[in-house]
């Protein structure tokens, strides 16, 4: 295929990070704790106490001290768009004051600034795995509707300080992640196996009528501003074509898809209200949020894509894949990576068309990409890393993406995960690298955190120059 014409002109080519996976400075700028200062491991371990040294996001890769020099790369690899999230706990230390941090606010202004200088568009996360320590601790997070107006009240601050200046933005990172990692994605502290379904329902539907909250603010205090959802993209096969399989496919999907559904249409589909049903959920929803829902749909889609599953209603050969971290079977047809995430460029083209076909909303890609460990070398007395393994990943999937714009799909942009190197979510590795750009720290804590280019950013600035024609 010639993809020569494929991407549109103003197509928002870019990268993605977010605030405790950069930054560092976890205690600077008068921040509060957030959730991440006491997850030094991800997800692979339960929380601690307190901080702990151990934690590589204290530093993370320093970020908060070194946006200017990141900013100019980005630019220089020809950046229209740079996704960072606000953390939640610089503008409000602790989540529930009535007063915002202006220490905090002033930061991103400066990150702001940066980007305009360039002509690069901030693509702004407003909670990305990062809800006030404060807020899981004495409300349990997301399981509380306090949140909804502390929610709302942080999404009006940041509307009224940077509405004029920033275009597009997301209410919750991967908001349906919930379901699998309830500390990190709804700051819950009930442990997971504790947690009742009841309260992981009611806090997905205090995060949904927040999210609807967010869009009205957004309306009223930034009209210019488009505002969409987050969901983890899955596209779910059956293992066989056996019609059981398909159905179990199709149910497991609609886990994921409930998200989107909501978002766009504004009400509970049938399928999720059976299965609240079926597990005897139910639910506190006022005539208030049904309203608001209703009203305040979204006005684009953004997803993550890293990898497909599969799905079988055969219990004996449910074998849960390495890597399958929202659950599913793996897919005997595909290679994973390094951490068991298969890896399925054709899926991409599968979900943008399911998305599109579903909801008729712009779609943009604000997450994909390979982690993988990067070994640093000397090319003509210069520091890099010749990761074509990860030029290789990346270039299938913008195949895949040229032909679902072919198909007719209208995607905004694309944001590749990680576009800096920096510490993992699931597993709070350096290790585990993503970037464009290599940053000399590991997971011990040592290294100068300096910044090299890899070949792959030279790659990108071609891919991104010739607006995809060097696919
Ligand atoms: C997404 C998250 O799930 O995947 C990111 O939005 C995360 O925060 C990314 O970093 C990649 O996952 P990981 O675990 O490899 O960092």
């Amino acid at each position: 295929m010639t993809n020569s014409s494929i991407f549109p002109a103003d197509f928002l080519w870019g990268g993605a990070t977010a605030a405790n996976q950069i930054e560092g400075a976890y205690n600077e700028g008068g921040k509060g704790l957030s959730i991440q200062d006491v997850m030094p491991k991800g997800i692979t371990t339960p929380r601690t106490e307190g901080p702990t040294d151990d934690n590589l996001k204290q530093v993370a890769i320093d970020f908060y001290h070194r946006y200017a020099e990141d900013i100019a790369l980005f630019a220089e690899m020809g950046f229209k768009t740079f996704r960072f999230s606000i953390a939640w706990s610089r503008i409000f230390p602790l989540g529930d004051e009535t007063e915002p941090n202006e220490e905090g606010l002033a930061f991103y202004d400066r990150v702001i600034d940066e980007c305009e200088k360039y002509g690069i568009e901030p693509l702004v996360t407003m909670s990305h795995y990062e809800t006030p320590l404060h807020l899981t601790e004495t409300y349990d997070g997301w399981v509380n509707r306090d949140l909804i107006g502390f929610y709302e009240r942080y999404a009006r601050v940041l509307f009224a300080r940077f509405g004029s200046r920033v275009k597009y933005w997301l209410t919750f990172n991967e908001i349906n992640s919930v379901l699998h990692a309830p500390l990190m994605s709804g700051g819950i502290n009930t442990p997971k196996d504790q947690l009742s379904k009841t309260d992981l329902y009611q806090a997905i539907h205090n995060e949904l009528v927040a999210s609807a909250l967010a869009t009205k603010a957004a309306r009223e205090l930034a009209p210019n501003a488009q505002v969409g959802c987050m969901v983890l993209a899955m596209p779910t096969y059956p293992l066989t074509p056996d019609p059981d399989d398909v159905m179990a496919s199709l149910t497991t999907e609609r886990t994921n898809l409930a998200f989107g559904d909501i978002h766009v249409r504004g009400e509970y589909p049938g399928y999720y209200l059976r299965s609240l049903r079926d597990q005897g959920v139910e639910l506190a929803i006022t005539d208030e949020d049904r309203a608001l829902l209703k009203e305040y749909t979204v006005d684009f889609v953004s997803f993550s894509y890293y990898m497909s599953i599969a799905e079988t209603a055969d219990e004996s050969k449910r074998v849960i894949g390495e890597g399958n971290i929202m659950g599913g079977v793996s897919n005997p047809t595909l290679q994973a990576s390094e951490w068991g995430w298969q890896i399925d460029p054709v899926g991409l083209r599968v979900v943008l068309n399911q998305f599109w076909d579903r909801w008729q909303k712009p779609l943009f890609i604000v997450e994909n990409g390979l982690g993988a460990k990067d070994k640093l070398v000397e090319v003509d007395g210069q520091k890099t890393v010749l990761d074509d393994y990860r030029i290789t990943y990346l270039n299938d999937h913008l195949v895949q993406v040229g032909e679902a714009i072919d198909d007719g799909v209208e995607v905004m942009g694309y944001t590749p995960w990680g576009c800096i190197d920096l510490v993992s979510a699931s597993t709070a590795q350096l290790s585990k690298r993503y970037g464009f750009i290599y940053v000399d720290r590991n997971d011990d804590g040592t290294g100068t955190l300096d910044r090299y280019k890899k070949k792959s950013f030279g790659w990108y600035a071609e891919v991104i120059s010739s607006n995809g024609a060097s696919l």
